[in-house]
């Protein structure tokens, strides 16, 4: 099969992408390794910045987000017993919108037989030849045969753990990474929100989020050792845990409920540059992992695919190459300030194992800045809704 862009992974980054390419008339297909089952199986963040939200918008897509996202113009970092609000709207005049990542793959997934996006699930051994070349070629395997798929780019949107990162030749890319001694155990229940705005806490037990799907779904965090295991965390433990670091305020609002998704999600910093590679561009987690403190993940995902489709639309409809050519730089510029605002938040807001009295008196001082300073607040909040695009 021949198509002019072969994109790896449906997950949030390839879908948007393909559609992207789709509604301007560029033909690609998008390899998955999974199936549609597994892929909206997945809970991950759900805080849109407007980027994410105007490439649905521009997609047509956008009209359950409209309907069912709750927009909130602030949210809190809560220590001992204080609670800072941040007043993103009054701070930015911007607003984020909650709204689950599973619900919006959801919404491109739906979409792809009306907008004519060929996604090939199931493919097995996807594998990534001759980028450095101008005529890559992506093969893989499906019932019971090899499949080969010659196109002009590869853009990688398989995660983390997707084959097309690694291949770039070491020698060609360089990773930057962070890993950190603690993982969030999450817990959905179909229960009402203690709070109608995000609460952040660091409390001397650890780290706790207090954060939401609907008015009827909640979701709460709290860190625990990355050696924990989920079994020792029975639903009453988790709540038990909530109730004590997110502070009496909050505490007295927790509705309890039997969790209906629970697990423990490690937490990473990662930045692989450059961004492409020859012919293969890297998209979202494929490229770069931030802890999700911030929220930053999707987002990430969604500039990188603005700029990647922009980048291969002036390719194939105005025969220009160079946007191709500043797609790795233009994206890491973005991803590089992501990646400061998560780790400083995960920063300010976990205790780290290996912090003694004077980190502890460092992220006090810290707190207490912000909650007195109307520049500080400034800051967090103009990161939180989203750096220009
Ligand atoms: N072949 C084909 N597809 C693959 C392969 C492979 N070998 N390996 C992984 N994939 C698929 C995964 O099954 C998944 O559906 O690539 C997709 C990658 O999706 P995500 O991990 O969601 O990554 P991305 O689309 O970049 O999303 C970025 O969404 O999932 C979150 O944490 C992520 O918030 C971040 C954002
Ligand atoms: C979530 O709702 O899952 C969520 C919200 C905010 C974050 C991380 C996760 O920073």
């Amino acid at each position: 099969m021949k198509t002019r862009i072969c994109i790896i992974g449906a997950g949030p980054a390839g879908l948007m992408l393909g559609h992207l390419l789709r509604s301007e008339g560029v033909d690609c297909v998008v390899l998955e390794r999974a199936g549609p089952d597994y892929v909206l199986g997945r809970i991950r963040a759900g805080v849109l910045e407007n980027v994410t939200v105007d490439i649905m918008a521009r997609l047509g897509l956008d009209a359950r987000l409209r309907a069912e996202g709750l927009v909130h113009d602030g949210f809190n970092l809560a220590y001992g017993e204080r609670l800072i609000r941040i007043d993103i709207a009054a701070l930015t005049g911007k607003h984020v919108v909650v709204y689950g990542q599973t619900e919006l793959t959801r919404d491109l997934m739906e979409a792809r037989e009306a907008r004519g996006l060929e996604v090939v699930y199931e493919a097995a051994d996807v594998a990534l030849h001759d980028v450095g070349s101008d005529a890559p070629y992506v093969t893989y395997a499906k019932d019971g045969r090899m499949h080969r798929i010659d196109c002009r780019f590869i853009v990688g949107c398989d995660g983390f753990h997707g084959p097309s990162r690694k291949a770039v030749a070491a020698v060609a890319g360089q990773a930057f990474e962070k890993v950190y001694p603690f993982g969030w155990l999450g817990i959905l229940a179909d229960v009402p929100p203690c709070n109608h705005e995000l609460i952040y806490a660091n409390h001397e037990r650890g780290f706790a989020l207090a954060s939401m799907r609907s008015e009827t779904r909640s979701r709460y965090y709290v860190d625990v050792p990355v050696t924990e295991k989920v079994e020792d965390w029975p639903d009453e433990r988790i709540w038990d845990e909530l109730a004590i670091r997110l502070g009496p305020e909050a505490a007295a609002h927790i509705v309890r409920g039997p969790s209906i998704e629970k697990s423990i999600a490690p937490l990473r910093s990662f930045v692989f540059a450059p961004m492409r590679h020859g012919s293969l561009l890297l998209c979202g987690d494929a490229a770069h992992i931030v802890p999700p403190t911030g929220a930053k993940g999707l987002n990430l995902a969604a500039s990188d695919v603005l700029y990647a489709a922009e980048a291969l639309l002036a390719f194939f409809k105005r025969g220009d190459g160079d946007a191709i050519i500043g797609y790795s730089d233009k994206a890491l510029a973005r991803v590089w300030k992501a990646e400061r605002f998560s780790w400083s938040l995960t920063r300010l807001m976990h205790r780290f194992p290996e912090d003694g009295p004077f980190e502890r008196a460092m992220q006090v001082a810290e707190l207490d800045y912000i909650a007195s300073s109307r520049a500080a607040q400034t800051a967090i909040a103009e990161n939180y809704v989203g750096l220009p695009v």
